[in-house]
């Protein structure tokens, strides 16, 4: 087994309704205004926001509110946030929507509780040493930044894309109702399912070491994504479906299924396709994935392997390699079967080569020189992988 820490401070209340505990939820932290941030207009037409202001008025704390976060969000917002987060005395952030709104609200609290430049942690030029409480209303399953120690950001100036952790964001809590997100576009909920799915993978696939325990967790949690995603493709309005992926969606991203290990070569690599084409997180990752899996298969053959059977159900297919080659075409089967992208054209992006040579160097360069442990990526592998996905 890995050495490994395990921290999952946050407080979860799912299930139908749960949005109505939000006043009360936020009261037991003790603050004295909250920061209503949300995007770009789901939780107004939902009548969720109304909701939400309602719960904090019966519980009698103050608020006052900022959208607009986009998908991919940007540094240009979390500098305002911190601005009127500053002038109205703000002293905890309510997060109400996805993986994009809760990550501008982790940014926003570190901005808010140490000074200088916020995007210096972003950066990595230097740590975040506090963060102002966050809480979570989560409207899609898929980021899992609602127990995630993690934060994604884009600046505006040349589309950087990059990820801080750190445990000081964790929020506080994170209230799941399965129901929000039937309103949910299907090309939403599908690349939702895939980052759900990726979070785990990018944990499962780890060149050595036993962790039989996690592994049945992670095998399992896949099995029941994919299960639960081809339902919603045929019936989006599935309550139970809704409820079991937003459950592994935060399963999938608090460490549960790590423990310890990680690859996250192609979060590495999606981020890069995400800051130069703002494309769809989950998109992004089903579309470079494959290609990922077939540059480093070899590199771990027998988790390769393990995967195919377990997860995928491949049988009798000969040669290790060949079972393994079987279980990354079923996997890119499973994805094409809920509209996902397998390639590039798919996604709907065409790179030239100058454009891939940077994505390729930017990855390395926010990855500290290197990328992986399936195989250690460096600059022309991940060139490669580019260019193998581009087609
Ligand atoms: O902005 P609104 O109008 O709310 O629309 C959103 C947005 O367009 C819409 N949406 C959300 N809930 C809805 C809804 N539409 C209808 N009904 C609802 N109930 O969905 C769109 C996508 O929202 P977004 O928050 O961007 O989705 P997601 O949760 O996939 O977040 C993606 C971001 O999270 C980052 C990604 O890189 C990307 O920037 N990640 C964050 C991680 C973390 N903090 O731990 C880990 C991940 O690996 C990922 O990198
Ligand atoms: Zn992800």
């Amino acid at each position: 087994m890995f050495h490994f820490t395990y921290y999952t401070p946050t407080k979860v209340v799912f299930g139908k309704g749960a949005e109505g505990q939000t006043g009360a939820l936020v009261k037991e932290q003790g603050c004295k205004k909250v920061l209503i941030h949300y995007g770009g207009g789901s939780v107004i037409r939902s009548g969720l926001l109304d909701r939400i202001k309602a719960s904090l008025d019966q519980a009698g704390v103050a608020y006052t509110a900022l959208g607009g976060v986009v998908p991919n969000p940007r540094l240009s917002l979390v500098y305002q946030g911190i601005e009127l987060a500053e002038k109205e005395g703000v002293d905890f952030i309510l997060a109400v929507g996805g993986g994009s709104v809760i990550d501008s609200s982790k940014a926003i609290a570190y901005g808010l509780t140490n000074k200088g430049d916020v995007w210096d942690f972003y950066d990595h030029t230097r740590q975040a040493s506090a963060c102002l409480p966050v809480g979570v209303v989560l409207t899609i399953s898929a980021a899992g930044s609602e127990m995630s120690n993690s934060s994604v950001i884009t600046k505006d100036e040349g589309g950087v894309k990059r990820g801080y952790n750190n445990d000081l964001c964790r929020p506080k809590f994170a209230v799941m109702d399965p129901e929000l997100t039937i309103t949910l576009p299907p090309y939403q909920t599908a690349s939702g399912c895939t980052d759900i799915m990726m979070h785990t993978m990018e944990r499962y696939f780890c060149p050595e070491g036993s962790m039989e325990l996690t592994d049945s967790i992670a095998e399992g949690l896949l099995r029941t994504v994919m299960k639960n995603a081809k339902i919603l493709h045929a019936d989006p309005g599935n309550y139970d479906a809704r409820a079991e992926i937003m459950w592994a969606g935060s399963l999938s991203h608090n460490g549960l299924t790590g423990t310890g290990r990680g690859d996250w070569a192609t979060h590495g690599l999606e981020h890069e396709m995400g800051g130069m084409f703002d494309v769809t997180h989950g998109a992004g990752l089903a579309a470079v994935w494959g290609s990922w899996a077939r540059y480093v298969y070899q590199n771990c053959l027998n988790r390769f392997v393990r995967f195919a059977v377990n997860v995928m159900g491949v049988e009798n297919a000969g040669t290790p390699e060949e079972t393994a080659l079987r279980g990354i075409e079923a996997v890119e089967d499973f994805y094409r079967s809920i509209d996902m992208p397998t390639c590039f054209s798919e996604l709907g992006i065409s790179p030239t080569q100058e454009q891939m040579e940077t994505m390729a160097d930017m990855c390395i360069v926010a990855g500290g020189g290197q990328k992986g442990v399936a195989k250690v990526l460096h600059e022309a592998d991940c060139l490669k992988i580019y260019q193998m996905a581009n087609h």
